[in-house]
């Protein structure tokens, strides 16, 4: 037996820690059930792990969130970071530790490590002028008007005095590193995409920021605050006690093992973080490694409200078990992955409800009904109880390398191989029938020999899998009559996993279903959990009260009077608007008072200055108007408008607004739900796959209960119906026109 105190080896890992902007889903929990499932195989191989994971509740946006909610930001950061920890924890997740970056402890160590750069000569005062991107708090190069690299929104000016991290003296420093650590970050991708960024040439990078106050003081100049992603990245040390009086656990863990992040934030950790890290002399991670992007394919999740799912949906239906595995087997790591209801459920009913949980009830049960739920002793080995120990041991081998270079599909792939072949194994011997001709002794030694092995191998592939399906396999355990898998996992059970494990003369524990097969009406009720998720999700994040600019622009959705929701055909109306493309509730806006056929911009919740630019129907505009001097805009007028190239997913009928569809369309860079008010001129199926022109920087608005966010372009024809704008030519999604 080992214990922690006793063990030589130490894992410290993280998850990197979720902005508080929003509640968390399931691409945040896929992060977090990755560290768990490392985590929990770490320590059942003896090795005192440390599993880092929390909260970041600094910068702009939460600024700007927790305002948009009526909140302050630490009351929004409070609510928001309490439904990750709180969702963590009802996944059964075994983090050690959880930081919140307003804790004091991180303050005080970001604080010490701002203070180390700037007493070592690397941080120095100047001023910023240019481009920055709130949403993913990043400095842009580029002039005003430039897209952020990463998120593609337009980004911000500011200008203003800040402190400078000298980034430019790291260059050589961090190639050289890379050069001289191959396993320093990985995937390949994600590898050679660091190392062109820092061969492009690294600048000075600015490490304060003057124009808001939620952040950490810069120490001894507080109308700085420090920049947000420094602050962030310190999570891993402060956690640790670095900068406090008790920094046992940094000496003890730090360089961490493992950094686990998406693949988004690459640069943040294998550039920014190790060049601070080399200029306070602290010793860098040993490895970060990227996770691929969940996408949410849900096509056929016609009553899906959102595009979005949150793991307590896959968990109340299926469990947490379920959706551990569907993310570690789905989805090779380090690639982008497709979630969707349905291929969560197959995979459920074929690996799991079918596959290994059918397996071990089969094998439980019989040895209850035929030896009284006594072990048998298995007796003289034939060929076929040595193949499956043979492939049982092979299994072993291969599965330990493959989990720890995080390949968990291949590693699980093997493991169900094996529990193929023991349910083969069992079935060609069917110990449950006895030929005529076989003596009744004979029987006896078969169904013990073929139990007692398939029940060995069982208990192999539950230690196996226990850390992907740590619930699943804690019950299997117990059926086993083995006991605790959680002791067994503190006494590194998974050192010591070998062919013979189980005696004869244990005793089973009572058979408990696993796994109950997920019928058609599971893919529904998880649809209708999100549903009704989403439905409350404003709520939730602004504490149960709609902040006033929530109802504000509730409010002027729904002050659209009725009548400019005209029928199929464009009518013009009293009011004056153009009634291209209409919906309940709703509006079309054409971009410009141009003649008929005009571009039109297809979202139904224009509100009434976009109207007001269109005075007169399409449809009938009056000669004089049409010869009316044009009214001008400037190029940097037009340049507030982000038109992008984007493509429809997902299109579907919002059930009672005949007049509404509800899109998903992939901008490349992200996915986004719109609403247009085109449902009668348009079949849904026939939107899936075509390319469009969205709107790209269109406030959020909602209606009917969703959010739209954006709006699609259309030519209005004469008749009202809505042409929407299409290439001829491939173009790439997100493209800008200009
Ligand atoms: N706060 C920063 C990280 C700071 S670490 C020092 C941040 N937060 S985040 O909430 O936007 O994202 C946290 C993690 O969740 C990222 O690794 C991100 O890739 C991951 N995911 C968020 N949505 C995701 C998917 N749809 N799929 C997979 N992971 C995704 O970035």
């Amino acid at each position: 037996m080992t214990n922690s105190s006793s063990s030589k080896e130490r894992f410290y890992l993280t998850t990197p820690i979720y902005y508080v902007n929003a509640r968390p889903h399931l691409g945040h929990a896929y992060s977090t059930i990755v560290c768990d499932a490392i985590a929990r195989r770490k320590r059942a191989l003896a090795i005192e792990t440390w599993f880092l994971t929390g909260t970041d509740e600094h910068g702009q946006k939460i600024e700007r969130s927790a305002e948009l909610a009526g909140r302050t930001p630490h009351e929004f950061a409070t609510a928001i970071s309490a439904e990750f920890r709180g969702l963590w924890d009802r996944l059964g997740l075994s983090y050690d530790d959880f930081i919140r970056t307003t804790e004091e402890r991180h303050k005080r160590g970001t604080q010490k490590l701002f203070a180390t750069l700037r007493d070592k000569g690397y941080i120095y005062k100047g001023s910023y002028t240019g481009q920055y991107c709130v949403s993913d708090e990043l400095y842009v190069d580029g002039p005003p008007g430039t897209p952020c690299p990463d998120c593609g929104r337009i980004t911000e000016t500011v200008s203003e005095e800040n402190y400078f991290f000298k980034l430019s003296a790291f260059e050589r420093k961090l190639l050289e590193f890379y050069e001289a650590n191959p396993g320093f970050m990985g995937p390949e991708s994600t590898r050679r995409e660091v190392i062109s960024f820092v061969r492009g040439g690294l600048k000075d990078l600015s490490v304060s920021r003057t124009s808001f106050s939620w952040g950490i003081p810069v120490p001894d100049d507080e109308k700085h605050v420090i920049y947000v992603w420094l602050d962030a990245l310190a999570n891993y040390i402060t956690a640790l006690g670095y900068g406090s009086e008790d920094d046992q656990k940094f000496k003890k863990f730090w360089p961490a093992d493992m950094h686990l992040i998406g693949k988004e934030i690459s640069r943040f950790h294998c550039v920014y973080w190790p060049a601070f890290l080399m200029a306070a002399g602290i010793p860098l991670p040993r490895s970060v490694r990227a996770n691929g992007w969940l996408l949410f394919d849900q096509g056929k999740m016609s009553k899906s409200r959102g595009n979005i799912v949150r793991a307590e949906t896959v968990q109340e239906v299926l469990g947490a078990d379920a959706l551990r595995y569907f993310l570690l087997r789905e989805i090779p790591f380090g690639q982008d992955g497709s979630f969707s209801f349905d291929a969560l459920v197959q995979r459920y009913n074929g690996d799991l409800a079918n596959g290994y949980g059918n397996l071990v009830s089969r094998v439980v049960n019989m040895v209850h009904k035929y030896f009284g739920g006594v072990v048998p002793e298995a007796g003289p080995e034939t060929a076929a109880e040595a193949a499956l120990r043979e492939s049982t041991t092979r299994t072993i081998a291969a599965f330990g390398p493959a989990f720890d270079e995080l390949n968990f599909s291949e590693a699980l792939k093997s493991l169900w191989a094996l529990v193929a072949e023991t349910d083969g194994y069992l079935t060609a011997n069917a110990p449950w029938k006895r030929p005529a001709d076989r003596p009744e002794a004979e029987h006896v030694a078969l169904q013990a020999r073929v139990l007692a092995t398939a029940a060995e191998a069982i208990r192999i592939i539950t230690a196996l899998v226990y850390p992907i399906l740590p619930e699943s396999a804690a019950k299997v355990w117990q059926q086993l009559g083995q006991g605790e898998i959680a002791d067994a996992a503190d006494q590194a059970f998974l050192t010591d996993i070998t062919w013979g494990g189980l005696k004869a003369g244990t005793k089973f524990g009572e058979p408990a279903p696993l796994f109950p097969r997920a019928e058609k009406d599971a893919i529904e009720r998880m649809q209708n959990i999100e549903e009704q998720n989403n439905r409350s999700a404003v709520e939730a994040a602004s504490g149960g009260e709609k902040s006033d600019k929530t109802v504000e622009k509730e409010r002027a959705v729904s002050e659209v009077p009725e009548k400019h929701t005209a029928g199929a055909k464009a009518q013009p109306d009293s009011t004056g608007v153009i009634a291209g493309v209409e919906a309940p509730g709703c509006q079309t806006a054409s971009v410009a008072p141009v003649p008929a056929a005009a571009l039109a911009a297809v979202d139904p919740a224009v509100q009434a200055p976009a109207a007001a630019i269109s005075a007169v129907p399409a449809a009938t505009v009056p000669a004089e108007q049409a010869s009316a001097p044009p009214q001008f805009i400037t190029i940097d007028d037009f340049a507030k408008v982000e038109l992008r190239v984007a493509q429809v997913l997902i299109a579907e009928r919002i059930p009672k607004a005949d007049k509404l569809l509800r899109l998903e369309v992939d901008l490349g860079y992200e996915k986004r739900q719109i609403l247009a008010g085109i449902a009668q001129f348009y079949e849904p199926e026939k939107l899936i796959g075509r390319k469009i022109v969205i709107v790209a920087n269109l406030a959020p608005r909602k209606m009917r209960g969703l959010e739209s966010n954006g709006m699609l372009l259309a030519a209005s024809l004469p008749d009202g119906a809505p042409v929407l704008a299409g290439f001829l030519e491939e173009v790439p999604l997100g493209a800008r026109l200009k």
